[in-house]
């Protein structure tokens, strides 16, 4: 966001020198004031493409908090294909399902991305009947991270009634290929908080499991009010954010909100983990979106994005992904009362600062359940 300001507001500038300079010109001059403005016209060019950079890298840096590592050796071990294998990967997918859409059975249906393609494994469909929520959080994470999911369990998802409203936090998981299948039934047995999808677990199919959740929440919790899609390394003040949703004025309906993505480039860069071939997205923009750390929407709109998801090539990022679906059903993302209160970096803990935000993105489960006992201490938090 900063980035993109610093763009337009080079941009304006520019265009005030040039509006300033034209008119100190006078006819006869016109040669040379043609090849002034060329010359100006290569600066702001150039000057431009300085700046996209940079705002590249930060909005890399951004999403290299809130997607992970990426396994470093599975990408040094892989054939040398001429294109990027991860590119390979996505195009081959697509090749495939484009091949099977629809004509044999038991193909794969419109896209890779399209959720109903999928069967659930876990569904605790019963959780959303007994008790009508206000709010559920959906949490993709790693079949294998039961520390996440712990650090979760006792912090911020560990209550069910928040504000006076009932709040469900609830695990998104796909398949692992050697996957510890028994373990993972006795945590839900417990628990009663897993939600499990037959997709294979991977990053390049977070799109997947994005439109997994929003699946769930259609068929299986249409009654509840609102909705958020949550990363496991985050510290979520749901007081705040109950609060936020309580708020006179905040719609019931089409609304989409968290941290805004205004304009940002699509990465064309192949060796970054956020690269995306033009082959699956070719604009080299993306539609305004909300951070994938963690947007909040009204439930509403989860059918929605099935539905239209139908007509909307998939590509790796997930959140852009939402971004098209939003544009496509003819919305967009609202920002929220107080957009400070979504942070994406993580800097040193702080009581107070903590007390007012609604995200902040973490480094490890650790520092979860450490700052949440601290956050959590009785006394004045500033
Ligand atoms: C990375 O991938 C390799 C091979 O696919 C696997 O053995 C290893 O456990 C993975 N490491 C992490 C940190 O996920
Ligand atoms: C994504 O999931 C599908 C369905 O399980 C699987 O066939 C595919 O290999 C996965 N794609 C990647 C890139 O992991």
């Amino acid at each position: 966001m900063g980035g993109e300001e610093t763009v337009s507001g080079g941009g304006t500038d520019l265009k005030r020198v040039c509006a300033k300079d034209l008119c100190c010109y006078k006819i006869p001059l016109f040669r040379s004031w043609f090849q002034g403005l060329i010359v100006l016209c290569l600066l702001v060019f150039v000057s431009s493409l300085g700046f996209s950079d940079s705002a590249l890298s930060w909005s890399e840096n951004l999403h290299r908090h809130f997607y992970g590592v990426f396994n470093q050796s599975r990408q040094m071990n892989a054939p040398a294909y001429r294109v990027h294998p991860k590119h390979k990967a996505i195009l081959d997918e697509i090749n495939k399902n484009a091949e099977s859409s629809g004509e044999h059975p038991g193909g794969l249906q419109y896209h890779q991305a399209y959720p109903r393609n999928y069967q659930f494994v876990m569904d605790n469909a019963e959780v959303c009947k007994n008790n009508t929520p206000f709010l559920v959080l959906m949490v993709p994470v790693e079949p294998e991270n039961v520390a996440a999911r712990d650090a979760i369990r006792q912090t911020w998802g560990k209550d069910t009634v928040v504000q006076d409203k009932v709040v469900l936090t609830l695990f998104m998981l796909g398949l692992r290929e050697g996957g510890d299948v028994e373990g993972l039934r006795q945590e839900n047995e417990q628990h009663h908080d897993l939600i499990q999808s037959n997709f294979m677990d991977t990053y390049l199919n977070l799109t997947i499991k994005t439109m997994v959740i929003m699946d769930w929440l259609a068929t299986r919790c249409p009654t509840a009010a609102y909705a958020m899609k949550v990363d496991s390394d985050m510290f979520l003040n749901i007081d705040n954010l109950v609060i936020m949703l309580k708020t006179p004025g905040i719609p019931k309906m089409n609304y989409l909100t968290g941290m805004l993505m205004w304009n940002r480039p699509v990465v064309r860069s192949k060796n970054s983990k956020w690269y995306v071939p033009e082959e699956l997205y070719p604009d080299s923009r993306y539609p305004t979106y909300t951070l994938g750390m963690g947007y909040v929407f009204s439930n509403d709109l989860p059918a929605k994005f099935v539905e239209v998801s139908k007509a909307i090539k998939p590509f790796n990022i997930e959140d852009a992904y939402i971004g098209m679906c939003i544009k496509k059903l003819g919305l967009s993302p609202t920002s929220p009362p107080n957009p400070s209160q979504f942070r994406a970096y993580n800097s040193k803990y702080n009581r107070c600062e903590f007390s007012k935000i609604i995200t902040y993105i973490l480094g490890s489960s650790e520092q979860l359940k450490n700052y949440w006992a601290d956050y959590k201490k009785p006394g004045p938090h500033c």
